[in-house]
Formats: structure tokens, C-alpha cells, sequence
């Protein structure tokens, strides 16, 4: 299938076009200034298109049989410009001659009812923008990505004295899942059209504590691997100074509005309520994780 991937040079964007390009799929891959890209030798078809450019939108969307779409954050910038990137996105898709189906990464969950945490609310409100224009969207809403260990909040301490650090309490439930299962979740519903309108919050494999991720990565990467509890106020601070390197973003709101999700996450005693499990994903995406088959997990359609 012919695939447009907006946010296609952010880590979750990247993986998606690399598992579409594995899966024989034709990704099209869009960010504003796109750089030639290849997978596996591969070329990969690039779009410069940028949100508020409803001419290049359109040309991205041409043709395209699915839209998969991750949008930046709201988090840390204000919620307007991407409310309404989503809402111009909508509009290319609609005046696509293919009627494309949108699968929609929310990159967070997000819950039913608001927990009063603003970039939830702003994907809550995108989602239903999208839907509101009668189109055909799938919504994937992920926990955590286990990807973020090696961001610069979190990679510094597992790289230089083997220790997990981050805000999560050490008796907290987290499905942890890689961003190269989110995007094998997503190519799994976009061959499902009947989905549309459907929402699925979606974890890794197994739910593990701190000490468990702990355990298991350090067997993975065959080291030692240690875990320390660190206080969301901690993690704000290196969170904001991580993307304020990385994007110049104002880290101010960023560490506020973070504090507020992660309380929520510890507070909430667990991040997987409503997360799908593997038997249901298996029955309501049409995939089977088999998580022990290679290092990393496989998705399988079934
Ligand atoms: N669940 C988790 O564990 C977790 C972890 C990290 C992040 N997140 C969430 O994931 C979301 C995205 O994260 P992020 O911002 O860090 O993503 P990112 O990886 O930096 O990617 C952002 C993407 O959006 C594109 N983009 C930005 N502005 C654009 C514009 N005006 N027009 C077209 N494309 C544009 C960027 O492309 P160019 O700049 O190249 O054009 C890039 O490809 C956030 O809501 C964040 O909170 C969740």
C-alpha cells in the first residue's frame, strides 16, 4: 500500500516508514525539510510539506491509501498550530481521490475521560476533529515508549554508570512498547478499514516494574543493569533541559505539564488501564506478538 507518514524525521515517524518499507509497503515519507533516505538499501519516496501548506498537504496525500499520523507535541508549544495541522491534514485526506484511511498515533494515552492533562485533552480533541469531518480514522494511543531510554533525559546514567533513572515508582505497572511495535500495530490497522472509528490503547508485550525493565534490558544489552526511582520533579528538570537542546523548546511548560502527566501515571497505580494485551490485540488488530521469537518482538498479521 501506498503510505503518507507525516512527522516522518521524528523517532516515531522513522520507525514507521522503516516497518512500512520492510513490509513491502511504499511509504511516503513527509517533514518539512526531508533529507534522501534509504532502508535497507531501499530509496525511499520523500515530501516536504509543511502543516499550515495545504498545497504541499495535498500533494503528500496524493494517492495515498493510508495516512499515518504523528503530529508534534502539544506538551511543550502551544495546542493551536497542531489542532490545526491535524485539521489541515483532515482536509487534504478528504479531497483525496483514495479516501485514505488515517491511522492516528496519539503518542500517549489517552484516556477516556479527561484526567485534566492538557496534551491528553489536545489528542482527545484532534481525534475528534478528525472524525468530525467524516473521516476513516484509527486511533493507536500508546503508553510508554521503551525508546526513550535512549533519549538524552534518560540514555546519560544507563550509558555511563549502567542505571535506569526515571520518575516511574519502582511498584508501578508500565507496558512499555517500542516505537517499532507501534508502527507494526499501525500497518496491522490500516489493512483493516472496518477499525475506523475505533480507539486502542496499546502496550508492549509484558508489563514490568523498574527492577523488571531493569532486568530485562540489562539481559538484552548483557550488562549489569541497575534502576533508581527518581522524582517526577527530577525528571522534568532533565527532560526540559533534553529538549531544549534538542529543539530550543520552552522547557518551562514542557516540565510543567510533564509533572503533571507523570504524577498522574504514579498516582494512577498503573499506566496499562485499557491497554489492549496481546489476546485482544490479536483479535481486534488482526496481529500476534511473539515476543520471545527473535531479541526484539515480531508482528505477525493473523
Ligand atoms: N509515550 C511516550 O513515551 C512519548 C515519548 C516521547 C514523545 N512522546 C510524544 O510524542 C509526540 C511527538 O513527540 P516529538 O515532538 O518529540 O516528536 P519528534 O520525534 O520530534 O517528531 C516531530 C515530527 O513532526 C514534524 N513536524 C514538526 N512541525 C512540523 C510542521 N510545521 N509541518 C510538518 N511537520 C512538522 C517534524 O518534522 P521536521 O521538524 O523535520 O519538519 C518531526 O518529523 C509528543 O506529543 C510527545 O509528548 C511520547
Amino acid at each position: 500500500m501506498r503510505v503518507t507518514v507525516f512527522g516522518a524525521s521524528g523517532v516515531q515517524g522513522a520507525a514507521q516508514v522503516a516497518a512500512l518499507s520492510r513490509a513491502g509497503h511504499h511509504p511516503v515519507a513527509v517533514s518539512r525539510n526531508p533529507k534522501a533516505l534509504t532502508i535497507d538499501g531501499n530509496n525511499i519516496e520523500t515530501c516536504a510539506a509543511d502543516f499550515t501548506d495545504t498545497d504541499a498537504l495535498q500533494r503528500a496525500v496524493k494517492d495515498a491509501e493510508a495516512i499515518f499520523l504523528n503530529l508534534p507535541s502539544t506538551s511543550f508549544q502551544p495546542a493551536e498550530p497542531t489542532i490545526a495541522a491535524a485539521k489541515a491534514v483532515g482536509e487534504a485526506a478528504k479531497q483525496s481521490d483514495k479516501k485514505p484511511i488515517i491511522v492516528f498515533n496519539t503518542s500517549m494515552p489517552v484516556p477516556v475521560e479527561s484526567k485534566g492533562i492538557e496534551a491528553q485533552d489536545d489528542r482527545r480533541t484532534m481525534r475528534t476533529l478528525l472524525r468530525s469531518m467524516d473521516l476513516p480514522v484509527i486511533s493507536i494511543q500508546p503508553v510508554c515508549f521503551l525508546d526513550n531510554m535512549l533519549e538524552g533525559w534518560a540514555w546519560p546514567p544507563i550509558r555511563d554508570r549502567q542505571t535506569i533513572v526515571y520518575c516511574h515508582k519502582p511498584t508501578l505497572d508500565v507496558s512499555w512498547i517500542a516505537l517499532d511495535d507501534v508502527a507494526q500495530l499501525m500497518i496491522a490497522a490500516m489493512t483493516r478499514p472496518e477499525l475506523a472509528g475505533r480507539d486502542f490503547p496499546v502496550g508492549g508485550p509484558e508489563i514490568v516494574r523498574l527492577p523488571g525493565l531493569a532486568e530485562r534490558l540489562g539481559k538484552a544489552w548483557g550488562v549489569e543493569l541497575g534502576y533508581e526511582h527518581q522524582t517526577v520533579e527530577d525528571f522534568c528538570v532533565k527532560i526540559e533541559e533534553a529538549m531544549r537542546e534538542r529543539s530550543g523548546i520552552d522547557g518551562g511548560v514542557l516540565a510543567e505539564q510533564m509533572f503533571r502527566a507523570y504524577s498522574w501515571y504514579n498516582v494512577s497505580g498503573t499506566v496499562v488501564d485499557g491497554v489492549i494485551g496481546r489476546s485482544r490485540i490479536s483479535a481486534n488488530v488482526g496481529c500476534r506478538m511473539h515476543p520471545r521469537s527473535h531479541s526484539r518482538s515480531i508482528w505477525t498479521l493473523c
